[in-house]
Parts: C-alpha cells; structure tokens; sequence
C-alpha cells in the first residue's frame, strides 16, 4: 500500500532535518569507537585516511541515499521498488537495510545502556567516592551482570520508543532540536576542560601529528568501513530521513554540513578524550574499554568528578538516542509505508522485536547462556559476532549496492534532475558520478577482501 505524497510527514524545517540526520550520525561511533580505534591505529595517519574515506566515500554514499529518499517519498523497500520495479533484485537493498535496523540497534542498544549505567553512578556521585582503584573493576562487573544489562537494555528501548511515537516532526525532529544542541555544549564544556590539562600537547600530537610508521593496510580499511558506519550509510537511515523532506530541500549542501559536523565531533571527542587519558598515565590505545575503563579512572581522579564525569556520560547517551532513533524509524517507516501500519503500532512491535532480539547481547557478558555455544563456534560472543557482522559486512554491502544502483542503474534524466533540484552546486555533478561508478564500489570491495582474509 502505497501512502500518496500529499499526506506523508515532513519536517517542520530545514535545520530540523539537518539535526535530525546529524544526530543520526553522531552517536557512539564519534565518542566510544572512533577515539579508540585512532588509538589503537596510532593517530595521525589514520586520522587523515579517515577524513579522505568521509570525503570520497561516505559524503557521495551519503548524497545517493538522502536523494533515493527525497526523490521517492518512501522508506528503503518502497524507494526500490518505486525507482527499480516491484519485482527487481535491487528492493533486496531495501530489504537488507531494515534487517540491519533490527540487527543494529538490538546490540547498539546494550551499549547505550552502559552509558545510562555510568550516567548514573556519575549522577549519584559513587564514581566520586570510589576513587581510582574502585573504579577500575566497574566495568567488569556490569559486563558481568545480566541484570544490569537487561535493565538498563530495556530503559533505553523505553526511551528510544517514546520519541519515534511522536512521528516525524513532532517526535523525532523535536528531540533532536533538543538534544544535539545540549550535546554540542556538553562536548564544549569537557573540550575546554581538556585544553588545561598537561595531556592536551601530546595528545593534539598524538592525533594530527605524522607518524608513518603507525600505517598499515588494515587500519586503512578500518577507516573506510568506520566512516561508513559513522555517517550511518548503507542501511537505508538516510533514505528514509531523505523522503521527509520536500522537493527543493538541498540534499548535497545538507550532505556536505551533515558529515562535516560528523566529523568535527568525532575529532572533537578525541581532542577532549585524549588529553584526559595522557594526563592520567593511561594508554590511548585501551581498545572498547578506552571510554567505559579508562576515562573514568581518569575522571574520577580530577576535580569534579562528579560534574565532568556526568556531563561525559550524559553526553554518550544523548549521541545513542539520537542515533537510535534513526534505526528505530528505519524499521517503523518500513511497517507503515509497505504494510499500512499506524505508527503507534508499527512503532511498539518494531521497539518489542528488537529488545528481544537484544536479549542475547545484554545477557552474552553476563551468563554462559548464549556466549558459550558462539565463542568455540567462531571465537566471538554474540554481542560480538552481530557488531562483527553489521559493521564489515551488512553496511558495507548495502552502502555497495546504493552505490552501484546509483551509478548505474537509475535513470540517468531523474538522477540529474534530482541532484541539481534545490542545489547550486552543479559543477559537482560528474565527480559524484563517477565516485560512485569506480572509486567507490572498488574501495568497498576492498573492505570484503579484507573481511575474508585475502588482503
Ligand atoms: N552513525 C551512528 C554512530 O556513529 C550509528 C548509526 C545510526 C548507524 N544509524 C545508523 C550506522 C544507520 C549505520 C546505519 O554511532
């Protein structure tokens, strides 16, 4: 059932679906994953490979996905089959994308819910009181508890829930007014903090400084697949925010802002992060426990901890929600525009089918239950296993497919139609294109190679 035009949601403004989209994009990927994975690369060079992966790879992928949305008015599935026909294998990009919004959020959620777990023990000021030594263990023991995690697990599937049911402008655009702003000074108070401390020299070194040596091939492709990941591409989230906004909205200047504040946060986060960690004698390259260990031993050793540590945690939280939220639509759009659905209930079925989903993630630290049978079978947990899959296999190749149907499948008249509406930046046309014909599919295929051990 197709939903005319005329009566489907739109955005209330320009900004709004900018905060929107961005807010989509910054997320835990900028603040936990990003500082950590410059770290364990080394910083400097990575960081500028990073920054030519979101130039030439993610900022085409991105423009692609918000046109395919604008253009069609309708989420992933319906967007393909409008532009390819009922019947073409490319509406499986579209259905690819919404079994990733299932897959994703069931595990970004557990991740999400440990912010919510420091958030509260910085609120309540036990960080503060328990001083370094005490807090080293923390992590370990909420990774260790199910309950914890099914706790917390379920609040922020609550919460993520309670804002895709207010709809588009009135739920998802709201918070994102409202949030995004907060996490922009949350982020300016922690960043003005970091520039007192001792680390702050080393750490700018350490991140923008030129340290050949640190290169490797692998760390290369891991800022390719993680610049995917960042500006939420390859599952159709920027299809579906594209097809609430109206024919002349401009989809190539959002595109540039969008993954521009992406990345000024993600740089950002490690400007504040970092600094904090060299300050405290502690290793930037801690891996996942950077954020959820390190940071709060160093935290909890400064002045004010019980203010910094929850401005930080608040911050993590804000960043998950709005990126939550976009994964949330993603599969709520899908019951409402193919199957007919009210939101409401499109909303709580899809919010109900992913806690589940999630209950082997927040359990997999905690119980043998479904870490066990998993690790001698691949040597990873589950919550392990479905991040493993997501980030190097489902996004890249729906972000492969995207790519190549835009290149080479979609009518070519509607295609430049569709860029140059609303956009004055007509010289770009053919650099898109051809990005997208050649680099881009080439540089994917790269990512797959490696993922497989060929490279
Ligand atoms: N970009 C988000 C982050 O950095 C994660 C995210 C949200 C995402 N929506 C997505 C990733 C859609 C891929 C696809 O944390």
């Amino acid at each position: 059932m197709e939903v005319p035009v005329s009566k489907r949601s739109h955005w209330g403004s320009r900004i709004g679906f900018i905060l929107a989209a961005a807010g989509s994009a910054v997320g835990l990927g900028n603040i936990w994953k990003f500082p950590y994975v410059t770290g364990e690369n080394g910083g400097g060079i990575f960081v500028l490979i990073y920054l030519a992966c979101v130039l030439l790879v993610g900022l085409p992928v991105m423009i692609a996905e918000i046109l395919i949305g604008r253009s069609t008015q309708n989420s992933p599935v319906g967007a393909f089959k409008t532009l390819a026909g009922d019947r073409s294998p490319w509406v499986g990009i579209g259905w690819l994308g919404v079994f990733t919004s299932f897959v994703l959020l069931s595990y970004y959620s557990v991740v999400a819910g440990w912010s919510l777990h420091y958030t509260w023990l910085s609120i309540s000021g036990q960080l503060a009181g328990l001083g370094p030594e005490k807090v080293a263990p923390v992590f370990g023991q909420l990774y260790g508890s199910a309950g914890t995690n099914l706790l917390w697990h379920l609040v922020f599937m609550g919460l993520t829930v309670a804002v895709v049911y207010g709809g588009v402008a009135k739920g998802v655009e709201r918070w994102s007014r409202i949030l995004m702003p907060a996490l922009l000074i949350m982020m300016l108070v922690l960043l003005g903090k970091s520039l007192t401390l001792d680390g702050f020299g080393k750490a700018f070194h350490f991140l923008f400084g030129f340290h050949q040596d640190k290169f490797t091939a692998a760390g290369a492709l891991e800022a390719l697949g993680h610049s995917f990941f960042s500006l939420s591409l390859g599952m159709g989230a920027m299809i579906t925010y594209g097809s609430y906004l109206r024919r002349q909205d401009n989809v190539v200047g959002a595109s540039v802002t969008i993954s521009a504040l992406d990345t000024c946060i993600a740089l950002g986060a490690s400007l504040m992060l970092f600094p904090i960690i060299f300050s405290y004698g502690m290793e930037p390259a801690a891996g996942p426990g950077l954020v959820f260990i390190s940071v709060p031993i160093a935290l909890s050793q400064m002045p004010g901890t019980t203010f910094l540590a929850t401005i930080f945690f608040a911050l993590l939280v804000f960043a998950a929600l709005t990126s939550a939220i976009s994964m949330l639509e993603v599969a709520t759009s899908y019951l409402i525009d193919r199957r007919g659905w009210q939101r409401r209930w499109a909303v709580v079925t899809a919010g109900l089918t992913i806690a589940a989903v999630g209950l082997p993630s927040a359990l997999s630290g905690g119980t043998r239950l479904f870490g066990a049978g998993m690790e001698e079978l691949v040597g990873k947990n589950w919550f392990d296993s479905l991040d493993y899959l997501v980030s190097n296999w489902m996004l890249p190749l729906g972000g492969l497919g995207i790519a190549l149907f835009t290149a080479w499948r979609m009518d070519r008249r509607l295609r430049q139609e569709e860029f140059l509406s609303g956009s004055r930046l007509r010289s770009f046309y053919q650099g898109w294109v051809f990005l997208l014909k050649f680099p881009v599919p080439v540089a994917i295929l790269l990512v797959f190679l490696h993922a497989v051990g060929l490279i």
